[in-house]
Parts: C-alpha cells; structure tokens; sequence
C-alpha cells in the first residue's frame, strides 16, 4: 500500500509517499520562511495561500518521483491538527478529495503523533516503549509511548513550547524568524559561562516545564550589557545551554522513573546540535539510547505524516469521509 502523506499545518508544505515495505519513496518539502521572514513570524492568512499554490503541484513531484501514478495509491493521510485552521483546512481539502475520487480510505493525523514517530524512518529505528521528547514551536511534551496510538502524557510546559522560546528570545537579541537556528547559530560565538541563567522547575519534582521566564531573564540581563554583537551571542549562549539544561534533566527524570531505556527527540528543536550533543553524552554515560530524526525529518514535513498515516490505515482506522481541520487537538 502506497500511502501519500500532505503536511500544511504551519509555514511548511510537506508531501511524502509511505510504503510499508519499500519505506521511504519520495518527499518534497517547500518552506514559506522567505515569505513570513519580513514579518517576524507567520501570518496565517499568508500560509493558507502558499499552501493552496504549492500543494498540487508538489504532490505531482513527489508521485512522479517515486514513479507512480494517483491510481498506484493505496491511503492518503494528512494533519488534521493541532495547528493553524487555513493553513490545515487546505491539507484536508485536498486530501479528501483526491482520497474521495480514488475511492482509497483517508485518515486525519496529529502532527505531534507525526513528529513524535519521525525516528522510526530511520534505518535504525527504536522499538517501542520508549520516552519521547517533542519539541517544536507549538509544543514541550515528554510521553511515555507504549505503541502507535499509546501515550502517555508525563510533563508538559505550562507556558512557552521550547521553540517558541527561541523564537522569542531571538527577536529580543534582534535576530530573525525562525529563532532557534539563529540562537544556536549567534551562541557558536559566544560563552555559555558569562551570564547564569535559570534552569526552570527542575528544582522540584515533576516532569512539567516552564520556559516564560528565560524571557524575562533575557530582557533583564540585556540590560546590564551595552548590547554588542559580543554581549548577544554571550546571551544566546547562556539561554540556549539553560534550554538544553533543563531539557536533558526533565528527559532524564523522565527515564529513570519508568525504567525505560530509549529517548525519543523530535520536533523543530530536535535539530539543535548542542541539545543532540548533550543528550547523546548523557545516553552514553547512563547507559540509555537516544534516537533522532534525521535533520531533514525534524521540523515538519510530509514523511513523518505519511508513516503515522501509513500505521493507522494498516491497524484498520476508519473515519468519515469529511473534510476535518481540528486547530486545537490534545495528544
Ligand atoms: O516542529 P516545527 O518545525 O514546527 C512546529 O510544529 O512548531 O518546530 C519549529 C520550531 C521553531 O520554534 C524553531 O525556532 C525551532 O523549531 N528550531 C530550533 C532549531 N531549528 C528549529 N530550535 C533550536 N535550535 C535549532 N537548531
Ligand atoms: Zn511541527
């Protein structure tokens, strides 16, 4: 069964075909970050429209090269959610109705669903149970997962996603959108020492987050400093280690009480190398395995929503054949 795989749900349109034996056929991926750069962040209306110019044509792309036609298709699976309503609504639409003319079953996604199995494309995937890490913009989740469609919620950040986090942080240090690679990018020159900043909650039982208050720690610090290049980078520094920081202690808390022995990170921020670095030296140390998507897979994209689709539409899930965007979607 060929499954093709529609991401709209943000800034980024992703296509993919699945193939449960094949693997991985083909993905395309078209970023609209030129398009919100100018504004800071993304403007929905904006995205919706990108969505609607680049999505057919994309999806011609990938089928053809993958060397197939709509026919060859065996299920078509695209996120329903969580994200922005028009940029999502688009994805549906086209989902269901080229699902609807192929007369083949669809099947709606959680995009965190779909970061959150993104390892599992990988030659050397983990085997489940294992503790996922999502980090993205929209989310901090740490889950225990059992299997497709077993979850467990363990902590989660009661304010800020990590990445919005970095996104915000940026644009106090002047920097662009999107903010995480340009943090990691500034603090490459930077020193993590000078400045001391917060490891939020991890002081304290629970697995939960907070990371609103590095905000704040950033702005204040920011002004005891002249505000050179030098100084920003020094920040960056400091934040993005207490980011990092705080996310291997919560990981980490997060293994040793379930007893389980594999860390799943994935999600935008998955692509931060420090954070990779760190939580592979703590794996090693600790005798736990970390896996991650490849750096391709770890911001959003169609390959991820293909496979989950893929492993619902084979584990039998049927829905109605109507066109379903759900902006707001708990795991
Ligand atoms: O998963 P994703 O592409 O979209 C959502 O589902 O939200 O995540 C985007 C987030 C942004 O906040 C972005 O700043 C962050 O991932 N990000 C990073 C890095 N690359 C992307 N954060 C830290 N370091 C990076 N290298
Ligand atoms: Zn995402």
């Amino acid at each position: 069964m060929f499954v093709l795989g529609i991401e709209t749900s943000c800034d980024e349109t992703g296509v993919a075909v699945y193939h449960p034996e094949q693997g991985l056929l083909a993905h395309a991926l078209y970023s609209q970050v030129k398009t919100h750069a100018e504004y800071g962040g993304v403007v929905p209306e904006l995205a919706s429209r990108d969505h609607v110019k680049k999505l057919i044509p994309l999806i011609r792309r990938v089928l053809g090269e993958a060397g197939l036609t709509q026919r060859d298709l065996g299920g078509i699976a695209y996120t329903r959610g969580p994200g922005l309503v028009g940029a999502l609504l688009v994805g549906a639409a086209v989902a269901r109705s080229l699902a609807w003319t192929l007369n083949i079953p669809c099947v709606g996604v959680h995009h965190m669903e779909g970061h959150l199995l993104a390892p599992l494309l990988e030659p050397d995937a983990p085997e489940f149970p294992f503790i996922a890490l999502l980090v993205s913009g929209g989310h901090t989740q740490l889950v225990e997962v059992e299997g497709i469609g077993g979850y467990r919620i363990l902590g989660e950040s009661l304010d800020d996603a990590a990445g919005e986090a970095f996104d915000k942080t940026a644009k106090m240090l002047g920097l662009g959108y999107p903010g995480g690679p340009e943090i990691a990018k500034l603090a490459d020159e930077g020193r993590a020492d000078r400045f001391d900043f917060p490891r939020p909650m991890t002081d304290r039982p629970g697995l939960d987050f907070s990371f609103s208050g590095l905000k704040t720690h950033t702005l204040t610090t920011l002004a005891t400093t002249e505000g050179t290049r030098q100084d920003k980078a020094d920040i960056a520094a400091a934040f993005q280690a207490a980011v990092v920081d705080t996310l291997l202690i919560k990981s980490r808390r997060a293994l040793r009480e379930t007893g389980l022995k594999r860390l799943v990170v994935a999600g935008g921020v998955s692509a931060n190398r420090l954070m990779r670095e760190k939580l592979d030296d703590m794996a090693r140390k600790e005798g736990y395995r970390v896996y991650f998507p490849r750096l391709a897979f770890c911001g959003d994209n169609g390959a991820m929503i293909a496979y989950a689709g893929c492993q619902r539409l084979l584990a039998g899930h049927v829905e109605p054949a109507e066109i379903r965007a759900q902006p707001r979607w708990p795991l």
